[in-house]
């Protein structure tokens, strides 16, 4: 589309008002067509926009009240929470509190439901503040996104937390006393029968110590295996396993699919071995680790390992786990050269292909599902690594590659056979076709792009359309805000409209966590979350009606000895009771539930001075134990503007000093 047919599109639809958005205003007070183009001239002028310009914003504005077609789920980085975006719009529509205390939800903030789902994902005990969150993996029904809960990594903590999309909760954190970081996850098997999450720097298995000079011997990886029920909202660790592996750094894992459904893989990188050491001698890890032209691509049968594991395994630091000889043994467990200090690893739509970003290569390489199991058939190794694992030929395990560019990373995947490959040094995305391994164009991003998602791009159909690059520099992008600039997620056009069949960077959203990762991106319609909390007093962990939900009409106070049981409900605009009377050292149980049904009618309660503040959607029941430790007057106050009576939906605690 040119400028002219633009703006004639732009005027005509002003003048006619829009037949597709009821409610929205008619015509804006354009009248003729040749004025409204005069002033979208003027206004182009003013603003300085381009006819791009004009194009991208045509094609991401989205009127007030209008709802996205994509919801994308994006790893909230250092914050331990996960961020949800709408697309094309690029507005930011959630915060979903994981791994650390959020306010605004009541998370971690008196609140024992939440409390007790942080405690689970405390770290041999000591509570974590914060996570390195990297990539969420959506549930998936035969390798397609259903909606139904969204699972994600902490790296540095290594942890899996679930999160239940009927109500954006986080209901279980699992704790990985296996291992001591995870990259490889999570990453979610066809049927969501597992939770993938591999370890990525080596050390010894389940918390013990060994000096690095006992690397080689005792260190080791592993890729664990979380057995996600369904049924029962909950990873089960008694059903999960893992398998040891050699002391590589295991990077970045995927599911087989459809062909290749069964399996897993994933990279590695320093098969060098390499442990740093600077001031003991030895080369530094980044130039020790990268020595070999290739590492070692890791091919895993997770279904038959899933039955060895019943007989074979032996448990570390409560965990099942296969160990590597019985691995090789069983056949579980395979290598493939992979050039050089690889990153990314995707299967392709169809489960055909393997695609490995290269890193310090300038191709993608792309295995072969179909040629990898024809060589395991054949027992043709063509060596062991150190361990013993056998070792496929490259060239027979190969399609081909693909040459692309400098430091190629991830890959995703549209619905047409072409794939999007991040370049991180050239700061590309370059789109190339899957079948003939033929490069088509490249587009260039703002700055230095890592992960990339396209919609449903990792699923057995993916849908095309938009590609978001997520950058880790912008450095001329944004307002200046000091020396830590936020980072850059660039939504990419991939229909080629108005483009010339190109690829066009339409919109440039900042993020204000770091580092976030990766993402999903899924079709808005496929989630169907709660409005309210229904029947009232319902528990939002547990996702049962509380034993303490309390009617209107109920509300009291108990006390046994030193324990005061507060009952209390909240609807517009008080609470009941408003005025609670304790002594100085009793444990309070405020058991708290805000009994409107009304959708939004959101209601906060804050205890001021004993940190607490909890988030009363409607519908939901909350307990908060605390000890009344500090005597004094203490308003307790809605900390949800919800009505006009919102500041007068208060009342007081009050904490009698002890007799001295
Ligand atoms: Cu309830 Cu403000």
């Amino acid at each position: 589309m040119n400028l002219r047919a633009i703006l004639c599109a732009l005027v005509l639809a002003l003048a006619c008002g829009r037949p597709e958005s009821p409610g929205g205003p008619k015509s804006a007070g354009s009248g003729a067509g040749s004025s409204g183009s005069a002033s979208m001239a003027k206004l182009m002028k003013d603003r300085n926009l381009s006819e791009a310009d004009v194009t991208a914003a045509l094609k991401t504005y989205t009127p007030s009240g209008r709802k996205d077609e994509f919801l994308v789920f994006a790893s909230g980085g250092h914050s331990g929470q996960l961020l949800v975006i709408g697309v094309p719009s690029m507005r930011i529509l959630k915060y979903v509190a994981v791994f650390t205390p959020e306010p605004w939800q009541g998370y971690g903030v008196g609140d024992k439901g939440s409390a007790e789902v942080l405690k689970e994902g405390s770290r041999h005990g000591k509570p974590i503040t914060w996570g390195d969150m990297h990539h969420p993996a959506l549930s998936e029904t035969k390798g397609e996104y259903d909606g139904e809960f969204v699972f994600v990594n902490d790296k540095a903590n290594p942890r899996i937390a679930v999160i239940n999309l009927k109500d954006f909760v986080t209901e279980q954190i699992v704790e990985s006393k296996l291992i001591e970081a995870d990259h490889g996850g999570a990453f979610v098997t066809p049927n969501t029968e597992y939770v993938i999450e591999t370890s990525q720097y080596a050390a010894p298995l389940g918390g013990a110590y060994a000096d690095l000079k006992e690397y080689n011997e005792k260190y080791r990886g592993a890729m664990t295996f979380w057995h996600f029920d369904r049924a029962k909202r909950r990873i089960i660790p008694d059903e999960s396993f893992a398998i040891e592996f050699p002391p590589y750094m295991q990077d970045l894992a995927d599911s087989g699919k459809l062909t290749s459904d069964g399996w897993a893989f994933c990279n590695s990188i320093n098969t060098e071995r390499a442990t740093g050491g600077v001031l003991e001698g030895n080369p530094p890890l980044e130039s020790g680790a990268s020595q070999n032209d290739m590492d070692y691509l890791h091919v895993v049968n997770w279904r038959k390992a899933a039955e060895v594991a019943k007989t074979k395994a032996k448990v570390i630091a409560g965990m099942r786990v296969i160990p590597l000889q019985v691995a090789i043994d069983e056949g579980l467990l395979f290598f493939v050269p992979e050039p050089k200090s690889p990153h990314g690893l995707d299967v392709t739509p169809d489960g055909e292909d393997l695609v490995v970003g290269g890193k310090l290569d300038t191709h993608a390489t792309v295995f072969n599902f179909k040629k990898i199991q024809g060589l395991i058939a054949a027992k043709k190794f063509e060596a062991k690594d150190p361990y013993g694992v056998p070792i496929l030929p490259f060239a027979e395990s190969i399609r081909g590659q693909v040459e692309l560019g400098l430091g190629p990373l991830h890959t995703a995947f549209d619905g047409d056979g072409n794939a999007y490959t991040s370049l991180f040094i050239e700061t590309k995305v370059a789109k190339w076709n899957v079948k003939d391994l033929k490069l088509i164009e490249k587009i260039s991003t703002q700055y230095n792009i890592g992960h990339l998602v396209a919609a449903e791009g990792d699923t057995v159909a993916p849908k095309g359309k938009y590609l978001i690059a997520m950058n880790k520099w912008a450095l001329d992008r944004f307002n200046p805000v000091g020396p830590l600039l936020p980072q850059n997620f660039q939504l990419i056009d991939l229909s080629g409209d108005a483009n010339g069949g190109k690829m066009q960077v339409l919109y440039d959203l900042p993020i204000g966590l770091g580092e976030p990762h990766n993402a999903q991106m899924i079709r808005a319609d496929k989630i169907k979350p709660w409005n309210i909390y229904k029947p009232v007093g319902l528990d939002a962990v547990t996702k049962e009606k509380s034993p303490f939900a309390v009617e209107g009409g109920k509300e009291r106070v108990e006390r046994k000895g030193n324990v005061v049981d507060v009952y209390m409900t909240a609807i517009r605009s008080h609470f009941t009771p408003d005025v609670v009377r304790v002594k100085e050292g009793d444990k309070v149980r405020i058991h708290l539930t805000n009994l409107e049904q009304a959708h939004d009618a959101t209601h906060g309660f804050a205890l001021n001075s004993y940190n607490i503040n909890a988030s009363l959607e409607p519908g939901k029941h909350t307990e908060l134990e605390f000890t009344a430790d500090r005597a004094g007057v203490f308003p307790m106050y809605c900390t949800e503007f919800c009505s006009a009576l919102h500041l007068e939906m208060a009342g007081y605690f009050l904490v009698e000093p002890k007799k001295k």
